[in-house]
């Protein structure tokens, strides 16, 4: 199938690459010059495993291309997907639907202005937008071009940055949202090498139905979170540990293990972003989601309390020491900087008075923009030495397996603050540090 796709962020750029992959020959189109000159020099605008093989692999294939031109990049297209961003709006913590909506309009004039009888045209919005958005993008369509049949789907994605590649191949499920039997054909086409082999269900809905499971997922993964960094909090004040009691309730199926690890709160582009737009959402159809509410409320108290843990691991002083922490991005494997749990940790420790050395194998640059008074540093032993202590933020692979006896000749103080349970205390404590970790029986330094 001919397919465009409009935006080449994180969601737009490896849904085309992976479409090409399908088989089907795709068209991604950008705005921004500079990341589509990018991307035909085989360079990736963003950080994500596996990407620049794949998309190396179709263009040289001719199943992929990149176009600033909008109008070019739908001439031939049976189907458009709209896979720009859809950010917090300034303000009101509502989805911006700007981006979509211009998306939609420039579509939909591209494709009235050309000749009469070309084919009907297929658009499915991919990008995450709050219910009832496709009926607004069906509104603007038909008005941009009303001699052109166009039909409106919704088919949300669900990839992870990070294991975007492998999310997108190999989804647990695929969701499409139309009513429409032609459109409906269509999607099973997109997605036919899925069903194919049977590795995974295409569930078919309402397009108000699809858009709403998307914000209803994101929301429930966030809840899982919050819930089990709550029970963290608890299993200190209690003497219990926290990985065990995930470990205890997450072999029930009915629970199921994934996304009960506690942390420092969920942090990225989605989750914070997400929640926020449905309850936006909950609050304009009268609704309340109270347990969303929650959910947001605890996980933004988080962040600061953990900057407030590693405070009373030193023993409830910070001014004059040297905190060094190591990952900045919101999870590894990308250099996505956004919401990541780590800047309000930094500013709450620099508040107190705290120096603050950090590594992340990707994310610095980013974070160097979002960060003041930061020594950013390469080498996490260089980065230890007279430190007063070590914070493990983010669980990249290469801070897994440090060496920490020679760590702990360098540092000042010997004591790790390990917010992601990496480490076992005892592996810790026999190299000579203080080890305090998550919701764990011995870490019950006081976070409130
Ligand atoms: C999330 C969803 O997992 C995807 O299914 C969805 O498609 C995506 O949002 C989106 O809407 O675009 P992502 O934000 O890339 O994906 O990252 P996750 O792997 O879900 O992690 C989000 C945050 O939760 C991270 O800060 C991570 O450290 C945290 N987390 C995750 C925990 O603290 N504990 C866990 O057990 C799992």
């Amino acid at each position: 199938m001919r397919i465009t796709m409009v935006g080449t962020g994180y969601v737009g750029l490896v849904s085309g690459a992976c479409f090409s992959d399908f088989g089907h020959e795709v068209i991604c189109v950008d705005k921004d010059p500079s990341k589509i000159a990018l991307l035909e020099n085989g360079v990736m605008p963003i950080f994500e495993p596996g990407l620049e093989q794949l998309v190396a692999r179709n263009v040289q294939a001719g199943r992929l291309s990149f176009t600033t031109d909008i109008a070019a990049g739908v001439t031939n297209a049976e189907a458009v997907f709209i896979g720009v961003g859809t950010p917090t709006r300034r303000g009101d913590g509502h989805a911006d639907l700007s981006y979509v909506f211009a998306a939609a309009q420039e579509i939909a004039a591209a494709l009235e202005a050309q000749s009469v009888g070309a084919s009907d045209l297929l658009l499915v919005t991919k990008s995450t937008v709050p219910v009832g958005t496709g009926d607004e993008v069906e509104r603007i369509v038909r008005q941009a071009a009303p001699n052109r049949v166009i039909r409106v789907a919704s088919n949300p994605e669900f990839l992870r940055e990070g294991a975007a590649i492998e999310d997108f191949k190999r989804p647990d499920r695929v969701v499409c949202g139309t009513d429409d039997g032609i459109a409906r054909g269509m999607l099973s086409q997109v997605y036919r090498p899925l069903s194919l082999n049977q590795s995974a269900p295409v569930l078919f809905t309402g397009r108000r139905t699809a858009e709403l499971i998307k914000y209803a997922a994101n929301a429930f993964l966030a809840t899982k979170i919050s819930f089990i960094n709550e029970i963290a909090d608890l299993c200190e004040a209690t003497g219990a540990d926290v990985q065990e009691v995930s470990r205890g309730i997450g072999l029930d199926n009915r629970i199921g293990r994934k996304f009960l690890h506690a942390g420092p709160g969920y942090g990225g582009s989605c989750f914070p972003k997400d929640t926020l737009a449905l309850l936006k959402t909950a609050e304009d159809y009268q609704s309340p989601l109270r347990i969303v509410e929650a959910v947001v409320a605890v996980n933004d108290s988080r962040k600061r309390a953990m900057g407030r843990k590693v405070i009373a691991a030193m023993g409830g002083e910070a001014r004059g020491k040297v905190v060094t922490i190591l990952g900045l991005t919101f999870k590894p494997n990308t250099d996505d900087m956004r919401d990541s749990p780590a800047i309000a940790i930094i500013q709450a420790l620099q508040d107190a008075g705290a120096t603050i050395r950090a590594c992340d194998p990707e994310g610095m640059q980013q974070a160097a923009k979002m960060l003041t008074d930061v020594a950013f540093v390469e080498d996490p032993y260089e980065a230890v030495t007279d430190a007063d202590v070590v914070v493990i933020v983010t669980e990249w692979d290469a801070y897994r397996a440090l060496d920490l006896s020679r760590m702990a000749k360098t540092m000042r103080t010997l004591l790790m603050v390990d917010l992601r349970n990496v480490y076992a205390m005892d592996e810790v404590n026999s190299a000579g540090l203080t080890y305090v970790g998550i919701g764990k029986r011995d870490s019950a330094l006081s976070t409130h």
